[in-house]
């Protein structure tokens, strides 16, 4: 195992009506305070009202701003910085999913730097200071609720990029079950997947002797997979809810990686094919991990095995662990299916003609991933292995 620090400061509320306390948290950082949010979903369900009254309740002063497309975009960041400089704004308060939680990211680091914000995807500075930030979410997916990264697009170039700051970690988050209820079973879907491969970027390491955390990664998998069909069909149903909402955050808050360094290639190489289609991250992540296990799993068949055996109970062979190392990528395909993921890129309408750009824009900082190393050529095979 190897040493670590492990400081996750995001204080955590879960259980229904939590939002109730949103204005009573928000205070605390200060009286004006910018709400971020998407397209509309948390005005259809009424979360914007019940928010906006709890802020209120504690004077705060509320500016907005709204619009935050899923793979945000950084014209909007820039929006949002210009806002809180002019109004000298103290919080930022993102209500929503990923998507709105990384855009006020974003912002809260930008507000804070005189250059222009794309300057920290690019590695032209380094983000050193944020606005505090706060979340209601509404959709259990990425994890940024409780992790210190960002992703964003830039239109300009279609470059989809990631960085983070331990201040961009946010103050609190606000995790309310039902508030999932009103999600489309896709995204729902798109969730789960991303989930899972949070946890999978963690498990396939070279690190050994890392038990505890394997065996959290595989508790953690185990416990999404049980719960996915019924969030699907039952979407009211609390418990599974609960379960899959409590999972996204433990996914992605850094215990299940201690002491050992995760891939993160398919991450990377899914950020390729969003940036270029604005396909959603989960269903990218469904075509892209399958593909990555088939390029990789030679690496540490022994590895790929253990997954299989524990996670979807397929039996091991000893006299064919290679079989067994399959049988694990064909369950793990087969359930991304099964939650109506595309596991292809035809099933996303995606074709071969931005290969070699995807290989080369993703692989030009250099080689992408930890448990094996991938180079340009690597990349196209797995498009390939995808399609
Ligand atoms: O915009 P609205 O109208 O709110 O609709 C959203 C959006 O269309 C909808 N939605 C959210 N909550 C809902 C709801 N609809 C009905 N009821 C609700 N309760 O869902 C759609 C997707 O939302 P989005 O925020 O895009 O989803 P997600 O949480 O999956 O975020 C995806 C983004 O996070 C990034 C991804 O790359 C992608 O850009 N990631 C961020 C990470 C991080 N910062 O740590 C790590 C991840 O690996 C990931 O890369
Ligand atoms: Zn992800």
């Amino acid at each position: 195992m190897k040493d670590f620090v492990f400081h996750n400061s995001t204080k955590l509320i879960f259980g229904k009506d939590k939002e109730q306390l949103v204005g009573q948290e928000s205070v605390a950082y200060g009286k004006k305070l910018l709400l971020h949010y998407g397209g509309g979903s948390i005005k259809e369900s009424g979360l914007y009202d019940r928010v906006v009254q709890s802020l209120h309740e504690q004077d705060i002063e509320v500016f907005e701003l709204g619009g935050v497309k899923p793979n945000p975009r950084v014209s909007l960041v820039r929006e949002g910085v210009s806002l809180c400089k002019e109004h000298n704004i103290d919080f930022i308060l993102a209500v929503g999913g990923g998507s709105v939680i990384d855009s006020a990211k974003a912002i809260a680091a930008g507000a804070k730097y005189d250059g222009d914000v794309w300057d920290f995807f690019t590695g032209k500075s380094t983000v050193k200071d944020c606005l505090p930030i706060g979340v209601v979410l509404t959709i259990p997916a990425a994890g940024s609720e409780s992790s210190d990264g960002t992703v964003i697009t830039n239109e300009d170039g279609l470059y989809k990029r990631a960085t983070g700051h331990i201040t961009m970690r946010p103050k609190f988050a606000i995790l309310n079950p039902v508030l999932t209820y009103t999600l489309p079973s896709y995204q729902t879907a798109c969730g789960i997947t991303d989930m899972m491969a949070h946890i999978l970027e963690r498990y396939f390491t070279n690190e050994k002797n890392v038990e505890l955390t394997d065996r959290l990664c595989e508790a953690a998998l185990k416990t999404i997979i049980n719960n996915a069909h019924t969030v699907l069909e039952d979407p009211t149903n609390y418990d599974a809810r609960a379960e899959i909402m409590w999972s996204g955050t433990i996914a992605h808050n850094d215990l299940l990686g201690t002491g050992r360094i995760g891939d993160w290639a398919s991450h990377d190489i899914e950020h390729e094919i969003s940036g270029i289609y604005d396909i959603a991250h989960g269903a990218g992540l469904a075509i892209v991990f399958p593909a990555w296990m088939k390029y990789v799993y030679k690496h540490d068949i022994n590895r790929f095995a253990q997954f299989a055996n524990r996670v979807w109970d397929v039996e091991i062979d000893l006299n064919n662990l290679e079989k067994t190392a399959l049988a694990g990528i064909q369950k793990t395909e087969q359930f991304f299916s099964s939650i109506g993921m595309p596991v292809t890129l035809k099933e996303a309408n995606i074709g071969e003609e931005h290969f070699e750009e995807m290989a080369k824009k993703g692989t030009e900082r250099g080689p992408l991933g930890n448990f094996v190393k991938l180079y340009e050529d690597d990349l196209i095979q797995i498009f390939h292995l995808a399609k």
